[in-house]
């Protein structure tokens, strides 16, 4: 079953063809982050413009790649939410008018199941049960995947998503927006014992992240220094905050992961393209006896690809939208 896919949640237009929930068989990706970057973050309005004006080349891209007719395409997908609404609703509507034209089902698709179906894209992929970290620019999650399409949040963040954490980071030392990747770049040549910060507790659950008050460490590091006149080396801090939030997010997985018997642990989202969260990842659950799987760094942040792969799934399970589909900017992945 072929599938074409779109998403648009947040600042990347990105259109793929996926089969059977196993094979990309295109994934393009037209990212606005350079854009964005000017005003330090994602400004929606802009977001959605974009999108208005991307997605048709978006998608004939994905078409082509594919070497797929549109005739050949057996369904639709598309991210309804979470998200920016009006940026949802470029894609939300898009789908829904190729899908009308085509006569073929449209599958609504939430994005953080899509995020985890991303392992599904991989040479062996994994299968449910298990346990998957999803951590990305809007969201940090513990979930319990019980099925391809019954999710159970055992852990969430009590304020920012550890993506924003690592973006807020970066732009305190000086970094393009989004900053993930620059802290990852300039942690490698620092020392991660450098500088000393808080793990904080979340005041909800143990499987619960909080992380504002260590980017709140970070800020009044550095102002203070800026303050005294002396230089912090932005190396070494990166390197500190990447070693701190690493393990914070690694060791609550594991810790979920004893405490629930999973065996089977999967990563997911932007936050898990980074270096340091793969490496410790790895050596702990090796050291557990647990078998790991992370995408490959490209179909960590936003694609389409993921939204075909768990469509495939949704399908099956018979999740196929009317033509009253709306986008929602919250929606939980349960619901
Ligand atoms: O999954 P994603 O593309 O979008 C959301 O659904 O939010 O995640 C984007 C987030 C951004 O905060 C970005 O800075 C972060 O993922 N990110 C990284 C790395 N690559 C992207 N964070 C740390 N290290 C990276 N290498
Ligand atoms: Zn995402």
């Amino acid at each position: 079953m072929k599938i074409l896919a779109i998403e648009t949640s947040c600042d990347e237009t990105a259109a793929a063809v996926v089969e059977n929930s196993r094979r990309a068989l295109s994934n393009v990706v037209a990212s606005q982050a350079e854009e964005h970057g000017k005003f330090g973050g994602v400004v929606p309005e802009i977001a959605s413009r974009r999108h208005s004006e991307n997605i048709l080349a978006v998608v004939k891209k994905a078409l082509l790649d594919a070497e797929c007719a549109l005739d050949s395409i057996d369904a639709f997908a598309v991210t309804y939410a979470p998200g920016l609404v009006g940026a949802l609703l470029v894609g939300v509507s898009f789908a829904k008018g190729l899908a009308m034209a085509a006569g073929k089902p449209l599958i609504p698709v939430h994005h953080i199941a899509g995020h985890i179906a991303a392992n599904y894209l991989t040479e062996n992929p994994i299968k449910p049960p298990f346990l998957c970290l999803v951590a990305s620019g809007g969201h940090s999650h513990i979930i319990e995947v019980s099925d391809y399409t019954s999710f159970n949040i055992i852990g969430r963040t009590s304020d920012d998503a550890a993506g924003e954490s690592f973006d807020k980071t970066a732009r305190v030392l000086g970094f393009p927006y989004p900053g993930g990747v620059h802290v990852d770049k300039a942690a490698q040549l620092g020392d991660p014992t450098a500088f000393k910060l808080p793990y904080p507790k979340s005041p909800t659950g143990e499987y619960d992240f909080s992380f504002s008050g260590l980017k709140t460490a970070v800020v009044n590091i550095v102002h203070n220094a800026e303050q005294k006149g002396v230089e912090i080396n932005k190396n070494d801090m990166a390197a500190s905050f990447q070693k701190t939030i690493s393990e914070i997010l690694v060791s609550k997985t594991i810790s979920a992961a004893k405490a629930f018997g999973f065996t089977s642990i999967a990563a997911a989202g932007g936050v898990a393209a980074n270096s340091s969260v793969r490496r410790l990842l790895s050596e702990e659950c090796e050291k557990n006896g647990f078998s790991l799987h992370i995408p490959p760094i490209t179909l960590c942040g936003d694609n389409a690809a993921m939204v075909g792969a768990q469509a495939y799934h949704d399908y099956i399970s018979g999740k196929i939208a009317d033509e009253s589909l709306n986008a929602s900017a919250t929606l939980g992945i349960n619901k």
